[in-house]
């Protein structure tokens, strides 16, 4: 099995990948956040520097229903020495559908077929798609396969939910994913919902022609996951602990040098306990306190009090 780790804009960056990667490395893929400028700015250019992301294999990701556009941004991508990319089809946020990008640009498939032909008549790059399956009804999944069953692609990373089901619980369309696997031509990835040993086991049990698989949430809330799912084995939560807590003070280091002053690295953090903390037994006492910090040096004890008291929920 190939992990994937999962973009997610303004937690992933290079600072968490790199991070990550120096204390789990184990994925086999990491995927880029979004870019949408037709030029990159700087924080878009820092996020996939070779030097930034250094022993991994990064595939940055655009986001764009112009065809033009992602061949500029392609080519500026190249430009870092990169030979392939994704297109972001799946991103639900009213900001981005309303102007029918992400799964918003999959409400009009005509254009995304000519948008499709477009940019793989002429992009020098190879092309991966990640999608969600439709806006607002599964019937339209079959015409979008159809679609992409066109396009000569790197390869397919389908989180089965619509652009309406958003985020919310028990709407994973495994049908969705079936259909795919049973008539697609493409290699395939699935996406979503994978935030323990025993769902990623599911996926494998309902699908298991499975080679790939990409978590986002689940890689949050547990980074130790895709260590915890290889292994097989479910009981080293003091293994486990000691090295969060490694991966802890890495990222941490990796915000304060890059940012100015306490609050900016406390914003990024704290962010980060909104999963981190969920995987803790008894957790909201400290979480209080981390939320309430406004000094890094007031943090820390809050982070060290949670670690020696509370155990990891496996
Ligand atoms: C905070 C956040 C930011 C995200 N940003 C991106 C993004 O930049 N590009 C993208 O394709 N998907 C993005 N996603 C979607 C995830 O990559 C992933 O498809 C989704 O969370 C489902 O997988 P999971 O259940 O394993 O988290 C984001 C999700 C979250 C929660």
């Amino acid at each position: 099995m190939q992990f994937y780790m999962a973009p997610m804009e303004g937690i992933t960056g290079y600072i968490y990948r790199k991070a990550y990667h120096k204390c789990f490395g184990n994925m086999d893929r990491y995927f880029a956040p979004f870019i949408m400028s037709r030029r990159l700015n700087q924080k878009e250019i820092r996020d996939i520097l070779p030097e930034n992301n250094e022993g991994m294999e990064l595939i940055p990701q655009i986001l764009t229903n112009r065809a033009e556009d992602f061949l500029a941004i392609a080519k500026e991508i190249r430009q870092y020495g990169y030979d392939k990319v994704n297109l972001n089809l799946g991103c639900p946020s009213p900001t981005v559908t309303s102007r029918n990008r992400g799964s918003g640009f999959l409400a009009l498939p005509k254009e995304l077929d000519r948008f499709l032909e477009e940019i793989f008549e002429s992009c020098p790059m190879t092309v991966s798609i990640k999608t969600r399956i439709g806006v607002e009804d599964e019937e339209e999944w079959p015409q979008l396969l159809e679609i992409f069953e066109k396009y000569p692609l790197e390869e397919l990373i389908i989180h089965p939910r619509l652009k309406t089901d958003q985020y919310k619980k028990n709407t994973i369309h495994w049908e969705a994913f079936k259909k795919a696997e049973e008539s697609s031509r493409h290699s395939l990835c699935y996406n979503g919902d994978i935030v323990c040993k025993e769902d990623y086991e599911k996926v494998v049990q309902r699908f298991p022609g499975t080679e790939k698989v990409m978590i986002g949430r689940g890689i949050l809330k547990k980074p130790w996951l895709a260590e915890e799912i290889r292994n097989g084995d479910k009981k080293d939560s003091s293994r486990y602990k000691e090295e969060l807590f490694g991966f802890h003070e890495e990222l941490l280091k990796g915000y304060m040098d890059y940012m100015s002053g306490d609050r900016n690295t406390l914003y990024k953090m704290k962010e980060l306990w909104a999963y981190l903390g969920t995987s803790f037994t008894n957790p909201e006492r400290y979480m209080k306190k981390i939320r309430k910090s406004q000094h890094i040096s007031e943090y820390r004890i809050w982070v060290g009090n949670l670690f020696r008291e509370q155990d990891l929920i496996l």
